[in-house]
């Protein structure tokens, strides 16, 4: 859907806004979440983990914002989280070196370009500043991504907010599988922030500097990549794989281990994993697609890169980066820490392996509305809706009192507070006319509204109403929680 629906929806139902708003100096690249934008945002993350975490197994941390200097120097991000910026000479503007010539070449720019090649191809396509649109140009600098905070009264002991949450994971790595009792391969998972200093943050939640991560780190001893029990549940599930220079091809997880487009069976398996994540977030298949990255384009600690791209209306958006990240991690803390890291399996003591899968959940927000937002012709009247997925809608039933009067909004009162007592998430509203409260919930994604009218009264049934067809049936009040639950699990259609 054009970005321009999304923000006016965003705004107008207060999904989501820039942060500190009310002041004209605010930093850019800050959201808030307002009240259903926060629900759905919470229930996209709950989906991940009962699909990606709880039912692999994996176990869940919830780590600090703020790590020291030292576990940066470990990871590699001091060194190498660097973003090439250039400085117009004529207005002073500050720019991403690589995103403004790629914005000038139609071309994609390797990251790994260094400061010279770039200035070379500033020159080579004539690149005009965005703002003043002068030529002169300084010279590219490297400009390091990361947040400093200075802790303590006297603020030397330098620290960072962490760029990633995984850093947090790598640190209670060997604490985690001593003390949970876990053999490998072990996941660790955490949903949390991180923060990176963005030159030019833009197109919304998709580039910020404050950013929702949901990610899931998985230790495995490399000697049994291919060793997988339950790769069998996905061997003839269909990957969209874009292997380097090709196009997107359907390959089953079995061929892409067979013919070792993939470094084994674990990552075809956490690949399939993430695809049929993304389904159940209302994303169609065929605009899923894991581009395979080349050695120009991938992070410095990665050996293989699969960038799980969505395609949207700001075209193929990045959700998930799912790093084959080695030993590097674990290598630089305990070179930097001189803790052991290593572990024992089988007699045998060795660094495990890390594949990683990172997930942006304010990007995955943003991807499910685009996904989601419908605009329908109805006679002379135009309704817009969210077609979510229910079991990341903000809730799952609206309930609503035809009037106010004649006890029927005590009737619905007692319906919302039975259905909540149930766990299901409901929404009750009796202000304004029925039709203007349909159209409340439609626009924020509530699959289903029932109403309480005359005749529930006497029938004691209400008439439900699906968002998506508009059609209503009636159902007793007393099946209302089943029905709803089948409804919600898919059991059940409409
Ligand atoms: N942990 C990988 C990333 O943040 O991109």
């Amino acid at each position: 859907m054009p970005k321009e629906e999304i923000a006016n929806l965003a705004l107008r139902r207060s999904l989501f806004f820039p942060s500190a708003d009310i002041y004209s100096k605010a930093p850019s690249g800050f959201f808030e979440f307002g009240p259903d934008g926060e629900t759905i945002r919470r229930k996209i993350v709950n989906l991940w983990r009962k699909q990606l975490v709880e039912r692999e197994g994996f176990v869940e941390i919830f780590g600090s914002e703020i790590l020291p200097e030292a576990v940066f120097k470990a990871s590699g991000h001091l060194q190498n989280f660097n973003d090439p910026i250039v400085q117009c000479e004529k207005c002073n503007s500050l720019h991403r070196a690589d995103k403004l010539i790629e914005a000038h070449s139609n071309g994609i720019v390797p990251e790994s370009l260094s400061t010279k090649e770039l200035d070379k191809l500033i020159k080579k396509h004539a690149v005009k500043c965005p703002k003043c649109k002068s030529s002169s140009f300084a010279e590219v600098k490297k400009f390091n991504m990361m947040m400093k905070v200075d802790i303590g009264a006297t603020g030397d002991v330098p620290c960072y907010l962490r760029p990633e949450t995984c850093q947090s994971i790598f640190l209670d790595f060997s604490r985690l599988y001593k003390t949970m009792r876990q053999n490998l391969p072990l996941g660790i998972a955490q949903a949390g922030k991180s923060f990176r200093n963005e030159i030019s943050p833009r197109n919304s939640l998709i580039r910020e500097r404050e950013i929702g991560q949901m990610e899931v780190e998985v230790f495995f001893n490399p000697e049994k990549i291919d060793d997988m029990p339950l790769f069998k549940e996905v061997e003839n599930y269909k990957l969209n794989l874009m292997l380097l220079g090709k196009k997107t091809k359907p390959i089953s997880c079995k061929d892409a281990a067979k013919k070792k487009l993939v470094s084994g069976k674990l990552i075809a398996y956490y690949l399939a994993r993430v695809q049929q994540l993304y389904e159940a977030f209302g994303i169609p298949v065929s605009k899923m697609r894991f581009r395979q990255l080349d050695k120009d384009e991938k992070a410095f600690y990665a050996r293989e890169t699969w960038d799980f791209e969505i395609e949207t209306d700001l075209g193929w958006v990045e959700l998930m980066a799912c790093n084959y990240r080695t030993d590097f991690d674990l290598k630089g803390h305990e070179a930097q820490s001189g803790q052991k890291l290593a572990v024992k399996e089988d007699g045998k003591e060795f660094i495990p392996h890390v594949f990683e899968l990172s997930a942006g959940i304010d990007r995955t927000f943003y991807v499910a509305l685009d996904h989601a937002f419908r605009k329908e012709k109805r006679g002379p009247e135009e309704r817009v809706f969210l077609k979510l997925p229910a079991k990341i809608a903000p809730y799952l039933a609206a309930v609503f009192p035809l009037v106010k009067k004649d006890g029927l909004a005590e009737k619905a009162r007692e319906i919302f507070s039975e259905l909540n007592s149930h766990n299901i998430d409901v929404f009750f509203d009796q202000s304004g006319s029925i039709g203007k409260r349909y159209a409340r919930v439609d626009e924020i994604g509530v699959p289903f509204a029932l109403t309480v009218d005359y005749d529930s009264l006497k029938d004691k049934a209400v008439t439900l109403r699906d968002r998506d067809s508009m059609k209503q049936k009636r159902v007793k009040i007393v099946d209302l929680p089943t029905v709803l639950w089948k409804l919600q699990s898919g059991t059940e259609k409409f």
